[in-house]
């Protein structure tokens, strides 16, 4: 289904930033501190608040989904939209650092507090400096990931 759930709130004001960087863990600070973006991305649970817009062709869906936990399907729509996000930041000549190392729920209190939203991960974007964080790391060979049967 076309949900949609992804919402983001980019940080860019230096007092956004302060609001942020207490949140996370202690080994993303610096780094969150530097980037000269930083996006939060979340899951609205209510995403389906806009289906007469994005599911038009079947009017009751909306109703439907008031009846159902939502949760699982912002959580997994999501984070699809998020891996397209990162690819497209990526596609556009930045750099994304994708974390999830933070107080997820102070996050949703503090940028969120309609508490209907779920931070899912926080991106730094920007470009790399010459001496990045950490090298890329290495990824696992196809046979170690696929099986044929
Ligand atoms: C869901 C997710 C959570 C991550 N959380 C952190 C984090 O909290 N701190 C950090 O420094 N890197 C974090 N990373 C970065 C990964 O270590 C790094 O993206 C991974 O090694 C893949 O490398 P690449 O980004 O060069 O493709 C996270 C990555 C993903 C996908």
């Amino acid at each position: 289904m076309n949900q949609q759930p992804l919402r983001i709130v980019l940080v860019r004001s230096p007092q956004a930033r302060e609001r942020l960087l207490p949140l996370l863990a202690e080994g993303n600070r610096a780094k969150t501190g530097a980037a000269p973006l930083v996006a939060i991305l979340a899951a609205d649970l209510d995403f389906h608040e806009e289906f007469p817009k994005t599911f038009p062709y079947k009017p009751d869906a909306k109703e439907l989904f008031e009846g159902l936990d939502r949760e699982p399907h912002a959580r997994l729509n999501a984070t699809l939209q998020i891996g397209y996000f990162i690819l497209g930041v990526r596609a556009a000549g930045l750099a994304a650092g994708p974390m999830t190392g933070f107080d997820a729920a102070a996050i949703d209190q503090e940028f969120f507090p309609d508490g209907r939203h779920r931070t899912l991960v926080v991106v730094n974007l920007g470009q790399p400096g010459e001496n990045a964080w950490f090298d890329r790391s290495p990824r696992l060979d196809q046979d170690e990931v696929v099986t044929t049967v």
